[in-house]
């Protein structure tokens, strides 16, 4: 005759088939386990609906893993900036907190260069993920909001770096947050207030240092998070969107595989080469820190921001150069405006399936805009030198 336990387990469950496959003894205690779990936070359905979940296969798949791959990074700088926490003092000490972190700490270094070369692979994961999910018109009709959020995203990433970028206070980053913030300095009436906001002064100093770390720490993660549950959650809501050459297929033709496990394997596959390629980087090109910045010396030759400001900054140079002086750089900083903002608009313009000229249109621009950031980024990399 069967016993309690056995009729228990004969009973169709909702198990994950992880706990299925176990031995006996192990399966009633974690099943116990999991029945507990389950009758609280309603566990099977979170199961049900992962096991629902699928992801289109085709020759393009390879570019849904870099959303994937942001969000690693991100994890990963949210990790090493709660380490470095532990002993960078914001403010007058900066710089020596930082040099303490480098030369003297146990492995300081090492959180310090993963947490650096960690935000500059984000910064380009998630330049490869915009690009992709544009050239899949992934954007259109029902995604707008998944665009808009990106964006979003996008553009807080950036402030993330350009303020992570001051916070050891040496020569390079002084001088690049001085050049930086003359961008809005040229904007009309709000420019100049919100430059002097953000330094705290009409010069950078260590109260810039404090306000750039209030924003680095508390004020972008709190926004980036939600904005970023938010993100994800849509695309849980419509799921992965098909390139058009998919979309023109029949639907019996489309193969597609479960998110759990299959999808998530593969997606943990790439999280794990990531890891490996930041270790590498971290370890073998260790993060320099400069010498203590002096703002009574000249500015050292070279003096350049982040690889991905260099083309906003050569973009806004360029079409500055057509007018002379003041008028010059109003008119780089709106023209400059107008095209992020036709950037943004772009699902509203390109917004039905049909393979037309709007369609054709749009993807001319996302070729015009790739060009366009590599061919500033280099020229900008040659007047540097
Ligand atoms: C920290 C920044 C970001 C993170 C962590 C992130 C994360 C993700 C993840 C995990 C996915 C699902 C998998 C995939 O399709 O790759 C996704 C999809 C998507 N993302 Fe992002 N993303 C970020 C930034 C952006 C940016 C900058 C844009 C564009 C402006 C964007 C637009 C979208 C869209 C439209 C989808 C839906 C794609 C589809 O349905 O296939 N995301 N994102």
């Amino acid at each position: 005759m069967a016993t309690g336990i056995e009729r228990k387990l004969a009973e169709p469950s909702t198990i994950p088939q992880q706990l299925e496959d176990r031995p006996l003894a192990q399966k009633t205690s974690a099943a116990s386990l999991y029945g507990w779990v389950d009758e609280r936070l309603g566990l099977s359905d979170l199961v049900a609906f992962t096991r629902r979940k699928t992801v289109p296969v085709h020759r393009q798949s390879f570019w849904y893993y870099w959303g994937g791959i942001s969000l690693f990074l991100f994890l990963v700088q949210c990790f090493t900036g709660v380490l470095l926490l532990v002993y960078y003092r914001p403010g007058a000490e900066a710089f020596e907190s930082v040099r303490q972190i480098t030369f003297v700490m146990n492995f300081g270094w090492l959180i310090r260069s993963a947490h650096s070369w960690s935000a500059n692979l984000m910064m380009f994961s998630i330049l490869v993920h915009m690009f992709s999910v544009y050239f899949m018109k992934a954007y259109r009709k029902p995604r707008e909001f998944g665009w808009l959020s990106g964006m979003a995203l996008l553009g807080l990433a950036s402030v993330f770096g350009f303020s992570g970028y001051l916070l050891p206070m040496d020569e390079l980053s002084y001088f690049a947050t001085k050049v930086g913030l003359q961008i809005p300095m040229a904007i009309p009436w709000i420019g100049p207030i919100v430059a002097g906001l953000l330094r705290g002064g009409p010069d950078v100093t260590e109260f810039t240092v404090q306000r750039f770390f209030a924003l680095h720490v508390v004020v972008l993660p709190a926004i980036f998070i939600p904005l970023l549950v938010f993100h994800l959650w849509l695309v849980q809501r419509h799921g992965n969107a098909l390139p058009p050459s998919e979309e023109a297929r029949p639907a019996a033709e489309r193969k597609s595989i479960p998110f759990l496990p299959n999808f998530l394997r593969k997606d943990l596959a790439m999280w794990l080469i990531s890891l490996n390629v930041l270790a590498l980087l971290a370890s073998v090109f260790p993060w320099a820190l400069g010498k203590q910045y002096d703002s009574l010396s000249p500015a050292p030759m070279g003096i350049h921001p982040e690889w991905y400001f260099m083309s906003p900054f050569e973009m806004l140079k360029l079409l500055g150069s057509f007018l002379p002086g003041e008028a010059g750089e109003v008119a780089g900083i709106l023209i400059f405006t107008l095209g992020i903002v036709l950037w943004l608009l772009i699902p509203f313009y390109d917004n039905t399936k049909e393979s037309g000229r709007r369609a054709r249109a749009a993807h001319y621009f996302g070729l015009l805009a790739v060009f366009a950031l590599l061919a500033t980024t280099l020229i900008s990399y040659w007047t540097v030198r």
